[in-house]
């Protein structure tokens, strides 16, 4: 099963696959000249195992997490690629979850000036959201992903199979994106997740998948547009202030940030009556999916200060004000909100 989108007037085309279909896709295509990047995690998986042999001076395996996001590591595995040898024909194959392939994405990008990218997902998060809309990046010593391009992939293949050794924790991560779409858009990934199903995960990728398809026909951030990639966002200002906040003591991981953050973006949607029903009844599909609600220990009076400093230092804001993403009637929507009244608001939230 394939889904494509044209962005930019590129295509960008997602398979679906089972891992036999996608190993004898690979094995005969990737060459000696190619690049192949995997996750620590998944060596032992037999088709990676088989890959690894194939082309023992050609792969790189890297422990994917946050702080392999960062320049130092970038310049270090660029000039290893450079120096292993790489031409405009060479592809590199990414295999991990978020963090390895928004690194591979950027590398990609910026090698020669850009050569292609497959990428394969492994985590859930990865799978929904990561490797779809071309976004690539790394960390500044700043924030969050404020070194980046916008490169699409040549590929994208999805084998949920990967996520057999996943984590639990990486799971809930994932479903947070995916509780994400449910609240700004999709009626139908709402009532799969309401019912707590775990069912057919493909097809909860593939919804989720569209869901992000319907905001990003383009690069740009329109925040005027009601399908502005800005809108997938939700969850993301509060939340990555969390993330950033929080990021040396690396106790929250990326989608339990962003959980508590739109638990808080609900919260101001409520507050300012855009959401017209209680909003806590919707906090128990956080918890069905094993995310956290409780944000009092990050959130309160004394953090509060700090993490407007954060939100200030945010790529979403312009001069004075914030654009955040609030949840009404009919799905998500950009509000413009003085970084001082957020203040207040944030303190007004019990
Ligand atoms: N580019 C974008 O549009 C975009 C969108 C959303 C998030 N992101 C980025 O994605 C990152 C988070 O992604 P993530 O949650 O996948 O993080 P991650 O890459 O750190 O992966 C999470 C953990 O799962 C492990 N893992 C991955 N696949 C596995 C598997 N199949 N089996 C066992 N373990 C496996 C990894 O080793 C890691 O420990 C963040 O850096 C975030 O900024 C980017």
């Amino acid at each position: 099963m394939k889904i494509r989108k044209i962005i930019d007037k590129s295509i960008h085309e997602i398979e679906f696959l089972k891992i036999a279909q996608l190993e004898k896709k690979l094995i005969n295509n990737i060459s000696n000249l190619d690049i192949l990047i995997f996750d620590r995690n998944i060596v032992k998986n037999t088709f990676i195992k088989k890959l690894l042999k194939k082309f023992p001076k050609r792969c790189f395996v890297i422990k994917g997490n946050e702080k392999i996001k960062n320049l130092e590591n970038y310049s270090i595995l660029i000039e290893k690629m450079i120096k292993l040898g790489v031409q405009r024909k060479t592809i590199i194959y990414s295999f991990g979850g978020g963090t390895l392939g928004d690194l591979s994405g950027f590398l990609s990008s910026t090698i020669l000036r850009g050569i292609e990218h497959v990428m394969i997902p492994t985590s859930l998060l990865a799978m929904v959201d990561s490797s779809i809309g071309g976004k690539t990046g790394i960390n500044s010593k700043f924030g969050k992903n404020l070194i980046g391009t916008f490169y699409l992939p040549k590929k994208v293949f999805i084998c949920s199979d990967f996520l057999k050794s996943l984590p639990k924790r990486e799971i809930a991560c994932g479903y947070a994106e995916i509780i994400k779409y449910s609240l700004i858009h999709s009626k139908q990934l709402h009532k799969i997740l309401n019912k707590g199903s775990k069912g057919d995960i493909n097809k909860i990728i593939k919804l989720s998948i569209n869901s992000k398809f319907k905001y990003i026909s383009d690069f740009r951030e329109k925040l005027k547009s009601k399908n502005s990639r800005a809108i997938l966002n939700f969850g993301h200002t509060i939340g990555h202030a969390i993330e950033n906040s929080n990021f040396y003591k690396g106790n929250l991981k990326h989608g339990e940030a962003i959980s508590l953050g739109m638990i808080l973006e609900l919260k101001i949607s409520s507050l300012l009556n855009y959401y017209p029903k209680r909003v806590d009844s919707l906090f128990e599909i956080f918890k069905k999916y094993n995310l956290p609600v409780n944000y009092s220990k990050y959130v309160n009076k004394k953090t509060i200060p700090s993490l407007i400093k954060k939100i200030a230092f945010d790529k979403k804001v312009i001069d004075e004000d914030v654009n955040i993403v609030l949840i009404g009637k009919n799905g998500g929507f950009i509000k413009k909100i003085l970084i001082r009244d957020l203040k207040s608001i944030l303190n007004q939230i019990k």
